[in-house]
């Protein structure tokens, strides 16, 4: 074993989406967002990627769309260091685009609390796009604090500590290509 397999196996305790099974839902829920948004009369999308959790997920995601996309992205702080949410939203950075008219869809990696997703949707609601829907790798159900369903969903999750796959512990593990789950010890429980 080198480094970063025996680092992984120190770390990760077991593997909930593997690659494969990752891959597959990605192409699938493009499919279905391009069939959907043909339907919907739209000529291109702007994909709304939350910094930094969806990078990866939306760049296999966009690459999968059979329609004109723009890429754009924003930044928003809610969990800090921590495991738990703050319930705070900030923005930290905004879109570079004008959205007014167009076909919006907002890509996250997870929907926990649902306070994210939330405040965006709102607050690019305001910008009166043509349409407004979500797209979530992840949805954590358990973990809803506020009413937020996400209108395309990867797959549901149990309340435990995901990592990879564009997932995060204090800025570690996003670059796995499959999702595993934290051992307790790895994040100080
Ligand atoms: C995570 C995730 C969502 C949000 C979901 O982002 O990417 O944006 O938390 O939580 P909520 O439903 O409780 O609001 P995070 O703030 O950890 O930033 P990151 O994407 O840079 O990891």
């Amino acid at each position: 074993m080198n480094f970063w397999q025996q680092h992984q196996s120190d770390n990760i305790g077991k593997i909930l989406l593997d690659e494969n099974t990752i891959q597959q839902r990605v192409s699938e829920l493009a499919k279905e967002i391009t069939e959907d948004y043909v339907r919907m009369g739209a000529d291109e999308l702007v994909t709304v990627g939350i910094l930094r959790g969806s990078v990866l997920f939306l760049s296999d995601l966009i690459r999968r769309i059979e329609l004109p996309v723009d890429l754009d992205f924003m930044a928003v702080s809610s969990y800090g260091g921590s495991t738990t949410s703050s319930g705070e939203v900030r923005i930290m950075k905004d879109l570079s685009h004008r959205i007014q008219g167009r076909h919006v869809l907002i890509v996250e990696d997870i929907v926990d609390t649902g306070r994210t997703l939330q405040f965006l949707k709102n607050l690019l609601g305001t910008r009166q796009p043509a349409s407004l829907k979500i797209c979530t790798l992840l949805d954590k159900p358990s973990r809803r604090l506020v009413d937020m369903e996400a209108d395309y969903v990867g797959f549901e999750v149990p309340d435990e500590f995901v990592v990879g796959y564009g997932l995060d512990f204090d800025d570690a593990w996003r670059q796995l290509p499959y999702i595993g789950v934290l051992k307790p010890e790895a994040y100080g429980k």
